[in-house]
């Protein structure tokens, strides 16, 4: 590690405030493996990565990072990197083989291992329920499309809550409902891999209202922890000063941002512009009771933020060709692109002060029902060459962090831009390499390396930059 980097890590550091959570986050599927070991059904994401053309090279999530077989030496990476919180999600089919009914008690077994060893190293556990691994026989009975599906999950949140009540300190219902509609139902790049384009719309009230049950049985159930949902938000703007751009961005802005947000937050799905009822008619009559099932009080609220999103009125895209995702080349808006910025292994663009637009955004939206926050989720793919030393040299990884990190902690300052919101954490994405969806293993997001024929752990140079953070954070804090 660069003595610039330990400088500017403990420089960051005193910029803290002392009850700031610091941790790293990660998900079931991308990196438990396992899939058909200790009684685990299969998902939606088993089946999807089957058939041909669906992942990269054809790369498989049987293995991944093996983590359900390499539970302590990843608890022991957790604890050297000296983070205050780990957020993990519980596998649905690892719990609940069939989504409904009968509860593994082999899959809850390993969740009991993982928490208990997480708070025997000093790290506060925070539980995703829902990280897109539906179990595959709600799949087949139409999943998020099905209401049923909502349903099931409060049940299957209901067990949970049960078991790990007494020891999980966070809850999140859900992890960006919006990446599950928009790929998996819309454009048919992920699980389960339907390009139903407006149609999926159904999809999204399906997931909230899977939120606002999954929230009201873990209460039930007497949790000690508290509650809230991930979404992913990413800033909108018009790619020029058109008024067809910028009825796009409205529209762009609707279904990434407002759609999930406000009915969660506000108790109501957002006034929607003329010509977007056709689309959004196929959603249905919504009741006034479930939308109060949606919306209720949270303890906190989870954003994830990668990058902004520039758009413009017109058929095709410029960064996804017509030929890869066709159902895209259909829609009548394009993203752009930011091409002032730089880019991350993905191409997504690195701009970090659009972060602090993101926090204000949601202030000025959502006022004062706009609980706590936590960045439940940050990071960036890069591709890493092995240096001559052995390490892995990810300067890039270290400044996206930083930068990042920076950006949030001026913006919610006081006089900052997004002043007045309540910003109490900050989650990496991600503990180490893993099972990056469709990009199978060829994104590699971690702080650790992982050499995916030896399962072979390294840490990174950005790994030794966090733990710096973590520690000097720590010492200034007691
Ligand atoms: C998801 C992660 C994913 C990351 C990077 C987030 O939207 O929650 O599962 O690995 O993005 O693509």
């Amino acid at each position: 590690m660069t003595l610039e980097s330990t400088d500017s890590a403990t420089d960051l550091a005193s910029r803290i405030p002392p009850s700031f959570v610091l941790g790293v986050a990660a998900a079931a599927f991308q990196i438990e493996g396992a899939l058909r070991t200790g009684g685990r059904g299969p998902s939606g994401w088993d089946a999807f990565a089957e058939k041909p053309g669906t992942i990269i090279d054809g790369h498989s999530p049987a293995v991944a990072c093996d983590h359900y077989n390499r539970l302590p030496e990843d608890v022991a990476l957790l604890r050297e990197l000296g983070v205050d919180s780990y957020r993990f999600s519980l596998s649905w089919p690892r719990i609940q083989p069939d989504g409904r009914g009968a509860i593994n008690n082999e899959g809850l077994d390993f969740y009991d291992r993982l928490i208990d060893q997480l708070l025997a190293a000093g790290i506060s556990p925070m539980a995703t329920l829902y990280h897109w691994d539906t179990p595959l026989p709600l799949e087949h009975d139409g999943g998020w499309l099905s209401r049923e599906t909502a349903l099931r999950f409060g049940e299957y949140a209901a067990a949970a809550g049960e078991r790990f009540g007494d020891r999980v300190a966070q809850w999140v219902t859900l992890n960006e409902p919006v990446s599950v509609t928009l790929n998996g139902y819309a454009l048919g790049v992920h699980a389960p891999g339907h390009a139903l384009l407006f149609d999926a719309l159904p999809a999204i009230h399906h997931q909230l209202l899977a939120h606002g049950l999954g929230a009201q049985a873990l209460r039930a159930a007497g949790v000690t922890g508290t509650v809230g949902i991930t979404n992913l938000h990413a800033p909108v703007r018009p790619a020029g000063r058109t008024p067809g751009d910028r009825l796009v961005a409205r529209l762009y802005d609707l279904l990434m941002n407002r759609i999930y947000a406000d009915p969660v937050l506000l108790g109501r799905y957002p006034r929607l512009p003329l010509y977007a009822r056709p689309w959004l008619r196929s959603i249905g009559r919504i009741s006034d009771e479930d939308l109060r099932t949606i919306h209720q009080p949270l303890d906190f609220y989870g954003l994830n933020y990668y990058f902004p999103v520039r758009v413009a009125l017109g058929r095709g895209s410029a960064s996804i060709p017509a030929d890869v995702h066709k159902s895209v080349a259909r829609l009548p808006f394009h993203e752009v692109g930011y091409p002032e910025y730089g880019s991350t292994g993905f191409g997504w663009p690195v701009a970090p002060d659009h972060l602090g637009v993101l926090l204000a955004e949601l202030r000025d939206r959502y006022e004062s029902a706009l609980p706590p926050v936590y960045i439940t989720e940050g990071g960036a793919s890069f591709p890493e060459p092995d240096t001559v030393s052995g390490t892995y040299d990810d300067g890039r990884r270290v400044s996206y962090l930083a930068s990042h990190l920076r950006a949030a902690l001026d913006a919610t300052a006081p006089g900052g831009a997004a002043d007045g919101v309540d910003l109490r954490g900050y989650y990496v994405w991600t503990l180490m390499d893993n099972f990056e969806w469709a990009a199978g293993y060829s994104q590699r997001f971690g702080l650790v390396h992982v050499d995916f024929e030896t399962q072979k752990r390294t840490p990174k140079q950005s790994f030794y930059w966090y733990r710096t953070l973590s520690m000097a954070r720590k010492v200034t804090r007691d």
